[in-house]
């Protein structure tokens, strides 16, 4: 074994000084470091060497490893720093040449819509709150007038947080109203400062456990509506879900109320609005020129009490639109499941 390090490496040094580009940088590497190269090759003699070289050799194989390894790496370093100076100097640089494109995002369609309510009820006058996706029972269930053995809790099956119950996947955005109640409504009252009416949307995410298929999903979009004032009535109610329709679809919708029961409200509604999409009848609704659309009803006095509001002088309206339903309404959308998807394919289309 007579031949030294750089004896081996200066051709490899040669031609890595020689190189333009990382392709060329990529195949000496290939060639020099790869299975057939230079390395292996020298790796490869060893066993047909007196035993006496044997260590000598290894070592060498692994310093021109090295050697090598250093060199690229320098060369490509030295290649990147040629490639800014040259963009820095205009050369290589084509004015004429169309650039790349960016991809641009677009707003998820709930996104979409959720901001385009928050417009038109700030508009009126409302504030925008938001809460915990983790809520207490208390402000689930309890406070709203659903005690422990409340039937209504079956139809809401809820997600628990822990073994004792105390903590849920919210339900529902209705624990929006607790909130509000609790939080600016009994503080601005007690302070002297309440200026009625109060008005809030609280849009938010809500789960429950349910068996998913085109039109149930474990995760979908609320918004609650809450206004606190004095002498507030059903025809308030009216007039300001007309409103919200007016807004949502652009033109006056037809509206029916229909008895509903929730136990935080008293009287309850079903409000359905006349179909917007045929006069006749069609699948959106399903033949029948209505369209459930969004439960409501005053403000149940236990819930107002419950929260630390007089009943006997306050009272109020709510609301619970169902977001995600609205977003399929306007954009003719046929599956639930679709809205939280992360499918591109259907994304790319709003
Ligand atoms: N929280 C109810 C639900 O998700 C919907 C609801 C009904 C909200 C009546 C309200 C209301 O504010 O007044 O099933």
């Amino acid at each position: 074994m007579t031949e030294t390090l750089e004896s081996l490496f200066e051709p490899i040094r040669l031609r890595i000084a020689a190189a333009e580009s990382d392709d060329d940088l990529r195949r000496i590497e290939r060639e020099t470091l790869d299975k057939g190269g230079a390395v292996a090759a020298l790796l490869a003699g060893i066993p047909t060497l007196p035993p006496t070289e044997r260590p000598l050799t290894g070592k060498r194989a692994n310093e021109l490893k090295g050697a090598i390894q250093a060199g690229l790496a320098e060369a490509k370093e030295r290649l990147a720093l040629r490639a800014v100076e040259r963009e820095r100097l205009g050369e290589g640089f084509d004015a004429t040449l169309p650039g790349a494109r960016p991809t641009r995002g677009g707003l998820h369609p709930l996104v979409a819509v959720t901001r385009e309510l928050e417009d038109l009820f700030t508009s009126m006058g409302y504030v925008v709150l938001d809460g915990p996706e983790i809520e207490s029972d208390e402000n689930n269930f309890q406070l709203l007038n659903i005690p422990p053995d409340h039937p209504a809790r079956d139809a809401q099956d809820t997600f628990r947080c822990d073994a004792d119950g105390k903590f849920v996947l919210r339900t529902h955005t209705s624990p929006g109203q607790v909130r509000a109640l609790k939080e600016r409504v009994v503080p601005a009252i007690r302070a002297g400062t309440f200026a009625p009416p109060f008005r809030a949307i609280v849009p938010g995410k809500v789960f429950r456990q349910e068996t998913t298929d085109a039109s149930h999903e474990h995760t979908f979009h609320q918004m609650e509506g809450l206004v606190v004032g004095k002498d507030i009535s059903v025809g308030h109610l009216i007039g300001a879900m007309k409103t919200l329709l007016r807004g949502v679809f652009g033109r006056e919708i037809e509206v029916r109320l229909r008895p509903g029961y929730f136990p935080f409200v008293e009287p309850g509604f079903e409000l359905d609005a006349r179909c917007p999409f045929c006069k006749e009848g069609c699948s959106v609704c399903k033949r029948s020129t209505w369209i459930e659309l969004l439960p409501c009803g005053l403000v149940h006095p236990n819930v107002l009490r419950n929260c630390g509001v007089d009943p006997e002088v306050w009272s109020g309206f709510a609301f619970g639109l169902g977001l995600s339903r609205l977003v399929m309404l306007r954009y003719g959308i046929d599956d639930v499941r679709l809205l939280l998807s992360g499918d591109l394919r259907f994304l790319e289309q709003f």
